[in-house]
């Protein structure tokens, strides 16, 4: 197809929840990296000009997604034409890669590249506060995905800035194939009592920001099965992380040769995936 733009998936390595809302939202701190480069991890969103607008989806983790109004990459589209005040007809056509209810943040990347790919197309000259206006109204991590590169999220993650990089350690991630949903995780945190608020900024300094996921505990208070993967990371050397409202953990090692020697030892578990980042 004529256009191409790549939709990685991210890593929180640090998520705070700090209260929650009035309008039910949660306020959060977070520290998140854009896995741009894990190949195997990235969506692709393929775009060409026809008549009418319509999205095809394929790809190992592209079963049982809908291609309907539904699909955050059609209502990204839809945002962009009231944005431009005219139809863009187009086929859409994306390649799934990045596991959904995982916690990597796979859909709201596909609307985030839906928003760059449409305006390379159409030649929309949106600059980037117009793009981030329209992310923030499709979903909360849908604009970190704008800014790319290690992003400081607040606010209900939509407000975000960019940081200098964080060098990521050696870092496995984990499929469990269980499919989490993020809202019941979110109202779980008021069956497993909320952490005690601790903004980043009182967090002793140092170059990295702490591994730390505020939603672990309602996560494995919804999903008990989570914590047999979380402890198959920490039997193989590894400091496990879970990812966003999961699915998925991470897990950080001392090396490269112990993450590698741990790749090697849970792959052989039938029903997980295992990826290198
Ligand atoms: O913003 P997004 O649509 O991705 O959020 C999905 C759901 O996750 C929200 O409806 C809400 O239940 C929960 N959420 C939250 N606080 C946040 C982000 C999401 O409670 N900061």
């Amino acid at each position: 197809m004529e256009f191409t733009v790549q939709a990685p998936a991210k890593l929180n390595r640090f998520l705070a929840v700090l209260g929650r809302r009035a309008d039910g939202f949660h306020e959060l701190e977070l520290v998140t990296t854009v896995l741009e480069g894990v190949l195997d991890l990235t969506d692709t969103l393929e775009g060409e000009p026809a008549s009418a607008l319509s999205l095809a989806i394929s790809g190992p983790t592209g079963a049982g997604l809908v291609a309907d109004a539904s699909n955050l990459v059609i209502k990204a589209w839809r945002l962009l034409e009231e944005a431009a005040k005219r139809p863009l007809p187009a086929h859409l056509h994306l390649e799934k890669r990045i596991p959904h209810g995982a916690g990597l943040g796979g859909g709201s990347s596909d609307a985030a590249a839906a928003l760059r790919l449409g305006n390379r197309m159409f030649d929309l000259g949106l600059g980037e506060d117009k793009l981030l206006g329209l992310a923030a109204r499709l979903g909360s991590d849908v604009p970190l995905f704008l800014l790319g590169g290690t992003v400081l999220g607040l606010g209900r993650g939509e407000r975000v800035f960019p940081l200098r990089p964080v060098p990521l350690e050696p870092i496995l991630l984990v499929h469990p194939g269980l499919h989490l949903s993020t809202p019941s995780v979110y109202r779980a945190l008021q069956d497993v009592g909320y952490p005690f608020p601790e903004a980043l900024a009182s967090q002793p300094g140092g170059a990295a920001p702490p591994w730390r996921n505020d939603l672990t505990g309602a996560a494995l208070w919804v999903c008990p099965p989570l914590a047999e993967v979380r402890d198959a990371l920490r039997d193989s050397g590894g400091e496990p992380l879970l990812c966003g409202s999961g699915s998925c953990w991470a897990a950080r090692y001392a090396s490269v040769q112990a993450r590698d020697m741990a790749a090697e030892q849970l792959s052989g578990h039938s029903g997980w995936g295992v990826w290198h980042v």
